[in-house]
């Protein structure tokens, strides 16, 4: 018998992912897993069992062990939703790739990622964003903020930094979204298949005659070179563009429909917008799109009084994770008076989000434009009305009806 079996907080596994009630706040079937940070025992889809990290100092410490591996192929490697069972054999570029291979692809594409790179895309950004409302405006109230501003604002912006066509954005956006909401797990493979096939055609047509943005780059150095093979240069490309405009779009769309609701708050940020970035930062702390971050075991480790034995799948609810009160008093409520920074929305330790200095450009920008420019914005539709997205996929509206 292991501690595992021992442990009271870890007899009565809860079920994960569920889905959310409301579109800002963790599932109410989560409330359990407050009590027993910073571990607990959950139930996945399938049945198989799983440890949940739920506390933010055991958060950062796990995220950083190197013992955890990320390898999606790797026996044990825990799934939230049978779609993910259906592309675990391609263990993506980057997110799926543990050291000292993920430190060498890292260093490929870290120099276009910077704080300082962010920064000298933020007119390029300006511009997207104020076509984007001159656009919405011109056809006039109603609209659905989500395929008007959200998608288009984000995908422009990695379309222009990767070199790919936004006039290809019916397709890869509606692949994106099969990849990653399925539902049934042959969408999702074969999304991923026409994404690659895609790529693949943009990749020969750039070692033909290469143009301006990060995949150029890479096919005039690193694959001339030798660093990077075809295949490997084609799964950077599909990482960089889905999570480069999906998990942004639903930031923008969820980030918007929290502020609507808390209109005390937006008042405060649109006296100054000065707040932004803390609010920015807040907003992500308190809305964590991207829950369950996945891992597996690669040796035993002892965590508080527990032991993950090597094998065991390990999931880390950034949502549950970000409410830490230890950390962040009163965690249910919207306040960027606080000090967010450390919030693991992003992630932490190797795999910490490659984009965080973009999203946040994109963000306070978006955010900002939007409110100055339409300062009637409200919603068009009832709140308990407007459709979210499932628990077991990244959050954010799946339609935003705003009028102004
Ligand atoms: C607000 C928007 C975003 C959120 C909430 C977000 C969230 C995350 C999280 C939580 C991780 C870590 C996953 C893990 O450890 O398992 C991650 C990794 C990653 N993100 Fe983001 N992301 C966002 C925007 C972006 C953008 C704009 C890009 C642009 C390309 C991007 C590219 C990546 C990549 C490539 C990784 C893998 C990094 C690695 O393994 O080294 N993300 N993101």
């Amino acid at each position: 018998m292991t501690d595992t079996d021992t442990n009271t907080e870890t007899a009565n596994p809860v079920a994960y992912p569920q889905d959310r009630t409301c579109p800002y706040h963790p599932p109410a079937g989560y409330d359990a897993l407050r009590a027993t940070r910073p571990l607990a025992r959950v139930t996945l889809f399938d049945g198989r069992p799983a440890w949940l990290v739920t506390g933010h100092t055991t958060a950062r410490r796990l995220l950083a062990d190197q013992r955890l591996s990320t390898d999606r192929r790797r026996d044990g490697f825990p799934a939230t939703s049978a779609r993910l069972t259906a592309v675990q054999g391609r263990s993506p570029a980057l997110l799926g790739v543990d050291d000292p291979e993920h430190r060498a692809q890292r260093k490929m594409v870290i120099p276009e990622f910077t704080l300082k790179r962010a920064a000298a895309l933020r007119p390029r950004i300006q511009e997207i964003v104020d076509g984007r409302l001159d656009a919405m405006t011109a056809q006039g109230p109603p609209a659905d903020l989500v395929p008007a501003f959200a998608l288009p604002v984000p995908s422009m912006v990695i379309c222009a930094l990767l070199g790919v066509p936004y006039a290809d954005h019916d397709f890869f956006e509606e692949q994106s979204r099969r990849l990653l909401r399925g539902p049934r797990p042959e969408d999702t493979r074969e999304a991923r298949d026409r994404l690659e096939a895609y790529l693949g055609e943009l990749v020969d047509r750039k070692r033909r005659s290469p143009g301006e943005g990060l995949l150029d780059d890479l096919v005039r150095q690193q694959l001339a070179e030798g660093a990077l093979d075809r295949d490997q240069l084609i799964a950077f490309a599909v990482i960089l563009l889905v999570a480069g405009h999906e998990t942004t779009a639903n930031m923008i769309s969820l980030g918007t429909f929290t502020l609507l609701r808390n209109p005390a708050r937006l008042a405060e940020l649109r006296a100054d917008p000065a707040l932004l970035p803390g609010a920015v930062e807040e907003l992500m702390r308190m809305l964590s799109i991207a829950d369950g971050l996945l891992r597996t075991a690669v040796e035993d480790i002892e965590v508080e009084g527990h032991t993950i034995r090597a094998g065991d799948g390990v999931v880390f609810s950034t949502s549950v994770i970000n409410r830490d009160e230890t950390v962040y008093p009163e965690p249910d409520v919207l306040d960027w008076h606080r000090p967010a920074r450390h919030h693991v929305a992003f992630g932490f330790g190797i795999h910490q989000c490659l984009g965080q200095n973009l999203a946040r450009a994109e963000l306070e920008i978006a955010l900002r434009s939007l409110f100055e420019r339409l300062p009637g914005l409200r919603l068009a539709a009832p709140a308990e009305e407007i459709a979210f997205k499932p628990g077991d996929t990244i959050q954010g509206m799946l339609e935003l009806p705003v009028a102004w």
